[in-house]
């Protein structure tokens, strides 16, 4: 067999001005002003699959973005089918002053690519078309058959993105699932991913007058929605980080004392952490360490906050309206609609009568954990060793990819989360980058994973 890796090694910088074009493409989903843009980066993806080998890609409707599909299926007789997953959708870029160089006008300083959307996701999903191209530019074959399901709404909750799934479960079968749109934990520490939370998202708005009033002439008179709001929001959470809203916890699912052993032995090192993210302190709950608490611990948290006059200066007013938004993170076995409904119950129960209290539910998705010793986890981490040289650790995160909990739970097939991104990416935040060498090797290990998924 002719070298995959001497052919990516050859084909680094056709790689990389791919993807450089992909990134100028504000694909911003949340934005309805970037609509054209985002379905212009679906056509792209879309090219860059039919480029690749695919030897069918379609641009399929939704209510919402489009979603691009791809497959190659001319793998030996019982060969697996691998479906890779990605997204090709970005977060808003502001604030746009805290970029050194703009978010859409991709820029490579010191080895690091900086773009919005360079690790999340469009840096990462694009690896697996190159290593199918790789394969069958080198021995005209792969050793798998490979579909592509990559949408264009995964940052917006992925609302149209289950139901397709549903009615399309005949085309997407396959084995497996990879993924790769988590990190791993350093440049020379390549892990793997096996667990994911999952995600209740809710908005509170809450109302006190018909219009804002002068607080002045009527301070005194009322409830001032905004001071309602942080009495409510101040009793979601005790002095040590517990979350108080009634039956939180039920069906977390308690870490075993292996998996407690498992986490003390992961590189980590608080101070280190502390100082990375310029934190004057580190805090969270009680009895677990950092890195429990931020991937295997539920958390609730005040993501936005607004009501009342925001500009320059002073101006004398009781607000008419206040409002928040609120992200809990999950962990197995909670789920998101009973969490967002238990919150919903625990904020109407603390809030005084005289406001009027909406809570909303956004969005949500289920958290995921798979067992490392399954033999598709182990073809990734054999993937890893052979593009980083080192054995791969496992890890859990705190972000969510709630299709991966709807793979396992209507396709029952596994997933390889083969993230290639590093934790300091800067995901969703100004100067967001991928370091360049880290691209190439990830590009490199999706093309092994593909073989050691044959095997
Ligand atoms: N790539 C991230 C998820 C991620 C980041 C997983 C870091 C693990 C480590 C993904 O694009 C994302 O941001 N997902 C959203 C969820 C969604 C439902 C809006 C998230 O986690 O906030
Ligand atoms: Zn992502």
């Amino acid at each position: 067999m002719a070298s995959v890796s001497a052919y990516l090694r050859k084909n680094r910088q056709r790689n990389l001005d791919e993807l450089i074009d992909l990134l100028r493409i504000p694909s911003i989903s949340t934005d309805p002003g970037r609509n054209k843009d985002v379905r212009k980066a679906a056509q792209f993806v879309k090219k860059h699959l039919a480029d690749s080998g695919c030897t069918k890609t379609e641009l399929i409707d939704t209510p919402g973005h489009p979603i691009v599909y791809g497959e190659w299926m001319k793998a030996p007789k019982g060969a697996p089918t691998v479906l890779v997953y990605g997204h090709y959708d970005v977060q808003p870029p502001e604030p746009l002053d805290l970029w050194e160089t703009p978010p859409f006008e991709p820029t490579i300083r010191k080895g690091k690519l900086f773009a919005r959307g360079s690790a999340d996701d469009k840096g990462q999903y694009i690896i697996h078309p190159n290593a199918l191209r790789a394969h069958l530019e080198t021995n005209g074959t792969c050793p798998v058959n490979v579909k592509f399901l990559i949408e264009g709404e995964e940052e917006i909750g992925s609302p149209n993105l289950d139901p397709f799934i549903k009615k399309n479960l005949k085309k997407l079968k396959c084995d497996v699932v990879v993924i790769s749109d988590t990190h791993m934990m350093g440049k020379k520490t390549p892990s793997i991913c096996h667990g994911l939370r999952g995600l209740a998202y809710l908005e509170i708005e809450v109302t006190g007058t018909k219009a804002d009033l002068h607080s002045g002439t009527f301070g005194g008179a009322v409830v001032n929605p905004a001071n309602a709001l942080v009495e409510m929001l101040a009793t979601l959470k005790d002095a040590r980080g517990k979350i108080k809203v009634h039956g939180f916890y039920d069906d977390v699912r308690k870490l075993t004392p292996k998996e407690r052993r498992e986490y003390k032995k992961l590189p980590h090192d608080d101070e280190k952490y502390r100082r990375s993210l310029g934190a004057p302190a580190l805090w969270g709950e009680k009895g677990f360490s950092t890195l429990e608490r931020i991937s295997a611990r539920p958390t609730l948290d005040i993501n936005g906050i607004w009501g009342g006059y925001q500009g320059e200066g002073a101006k004398t007013v009781i607000p008419a309206k206040a409002y928040a938004k609120i992200s809990c993170r999950l962990v197995p076995d909670q789920d998101s609609k009973d969490i967002a409904k238990k919150v919903q119950a625990y904020l109407k129960l603390v809030s005084p009568d005289s406001v009027k209290v909406k809570v909303k539910s956004l969005h949500g998705g289920e958290a995921w954990v798979a067992p490392t010793d399954h033999p598709a986890l182990q073809a990734g981490s054999r993937a890893f060793k052979r593009a980083f040289g080192k054995d791969a650790l496992f890890t859990r995160e705190g972000g969510s990819i709630p299709v991966v909990a709807t793979f396992d739970k209507l396709m029952k097939v596994p997933t390889v989360l083969l993230g290639i991104g590093l934790p300091d990416d800067g995901l969703h935040a100004p100067n967001e980058k991928m370091d360049v060498d880290q691209f190439h090797r990830g590009t490199e290990a999706a093309a092994y994973l593909l073989e050691e998924l044959a095997r």
